[in-house]
């Protein structure tokens, strides 16, 4: 990638812009098995990653790579949606894994909707239930925001109080009442992957706080947060976190309850999306 991160940022939204033709109100970044809601819309207008410029490529099984933009059903609602996101043990520089978030600042976006699968760490949790997050542990150990300041991207020092919207989070307790789901809220751990945790590690974070772990969301929560998005996200929780079951983690598990949980996923995507 050449050029400031913001001219690459203006340079996606551009191209974005002219495929879509319509503003869109709401940005949904899809996770592992979670890729369904992008097909629920109507009047799509898809585009691969590889032909928006500056964007990076889905290298991961169960990521589409491209964005989907249409209209939620029986809504007014223009809905961008990517199916796959791009991760730091991907080799992608953090600015290449947050350039979609400015390029959606770029575009004009408020609302972001980040979705992840994740590991249960919390002992109550089990597969397949959703979480809302409600702040997270940089476990990566590493800002998007490092280098040097361009104070078109936002400020230097953001505050992260509250990175994931309360009021966001009161939307999706009520959608998914609506359909007698019931969430859990809690802390979401990041770190780089791409290997899981060792059962010793999860004891660690579960003592640091953590509910859930994953190696998304982070680093783009922290992005839409420096450019004044208001963010919800919301975790399904794939497996039990190393140690807290007996037995191996992998990713075709992690895939599989995606796809278990996808018509309720959908549902409540709606549903939230539709008050956002
Ligand atoms: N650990 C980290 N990331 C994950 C997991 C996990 O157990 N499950 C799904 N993503």
């Amino acid at each position: 990638m050449t050029g400031s991160i913001f001219d690459r940022a203006q340079t996606s939204a551009r191209y974005i812009r002219e495929q879509i033709a319509r503003d869109i109100d709401v940005a949904v970044v899809l996770g592992s098995g979670l890729g369904a809601f992008a097909e629920t819309l109507e009047d799509k207008v898809i585009i691969p990653y590889e032909d928006i410029p500056d964007f990076a490529r889905s290298t991961v099984e169960g990521h589409s790579g491209r964005l989907v933009a249409g209209k939620l059903p029986s809504t007014p609602i223009n809905v961008a949606v990517m199916q796959g996101r791009f991760h730091y043990y991907e080799g992608y520089s953090l600015d290449e894994v947050t350039l979609p978030m400015r390029a959606f600042g770029a575009m004009g976006l408020k609302k972001l909707v980040l979705t992840n699968a994740a590991g249960g760490i919390n002992p109550n949790f089990k597969q397949g239930d959703f979480m809302l997050i409600r702040d997270h542990i940089n476990l990566m150990m590493i800002s998007p925001l490092r280098g040097k300041h361009d104070k078109r991207l936002g400020e230097r020092f953001p505050d992260m109080t509250e990175v994931y919207s309360k009021e966001y989070r009161q939307i999706a307790k009520e959608a998914a009442a609506e359909i007698g789901l019931s969430l859990h809220e809690g802390v979401y751990m990041a770190l780089q992957g791409p290997n899981y945790e060792t059962p010793a590690e999860i004891r660690m974070m579960q003592i640091l706080g953590a509910d859930a772990v994953g190696m998304s969301t982070v680093p783009e929560a922290i992005v839409a947060r420096q450019m004044g998005m208001k963010t919800l996200g919301v975790s399904l929780i794939t497996n039990a976190a190393a140690g807290i079951e007996e037995g191996p983690i992998n990713h075709a598990e992690v895939m599989e309850m995606g796809q278990r949980v996808s018509k309720q996923f959908c549902e409540l995507m709606t549903r939230i999306v539709a008050r956002l």
